[in-house]
């Protein structure tokens, strides 16, 4: 399937210079959203993960349902104030401003293979947040997957050594 045909390309949103890829209309498709989630499922199964991590909010949208079709679990990284018991917290840039995020302390078992979603890799600031998250509370990353990359904005440099899958690239 040409998943490309569903994302929606929004010039100048939301700043002057940025070509933002909407993908709400890739999931208001019910088979483009369960292709592009079947595709990420297969990629997981061989990589034998017993988590699914993704950051809010898009990195949720992606990440639940293959918890979900792999009967796995699904931890939350959100932004700071948003999690309501003891969690770590790490900085991080973004391809239009900066942020934190933070996941549970107890999300996470050390040593648990982690399968870390998202919609998108822009700079990979968000990502490269959400493997430190993982890494401080002892799990392994073991595979990172994606709808779509902008390779232009060489956010892959940051997540070198990383096993990412990448559905659509721009
Ligand atoms: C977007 C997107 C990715 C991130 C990619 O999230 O969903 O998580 O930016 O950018 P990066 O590779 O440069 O870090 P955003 O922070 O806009 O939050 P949202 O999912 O809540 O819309
Ligand atoms: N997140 C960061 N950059 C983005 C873009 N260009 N389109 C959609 N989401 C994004």
């Amino acid at each position: 399937m040409d998943l490309k045909q569903y994302v929606t390309i929004v010039p100048d949103w939301p700043k002057q210079g940025i070509v933002f890829k909407d993908i709400t209309t890739l999931m208001d498709n019910g088979e483009a959203y369960k292709f592009a989630t079947d595709e990420i499922v297969k990629y997981a199964k061989e990589k034998e993960i017993d988590l699914v991590v993704g950051p809010e909010a898009r990195g949720f949208i992606i990440g639940c349902p293959v918890a979900y079709a792999l009967g796995v679990g699904f931890a939350p990284v959100r932004k700071p104030g948003k999690l309501p018991r003891e969690t770590i917290q790490v900085e991080y840039g973004l391809e239009y401003g900066k942020d934190a995020l933070t996941i549970h302390k107890d999300a996470i078992k050390p040593g648990q293979r982690v399968l870390i979603t998202d919609d998108l890799l822009a700079t990979g600031g968000t990502i490269e947040a959400t493997i430190k998250l993982v890494e401080e509370l002892g799990g392994v990353v073991a595979g990172i997957a994606f709808l779509i990359e902008l390779s232009y904005l060489e956010g892959r440099k940051k997540l070198d050594g990383y096993d990412i899958l990448t559905l659509m690239e721009y």
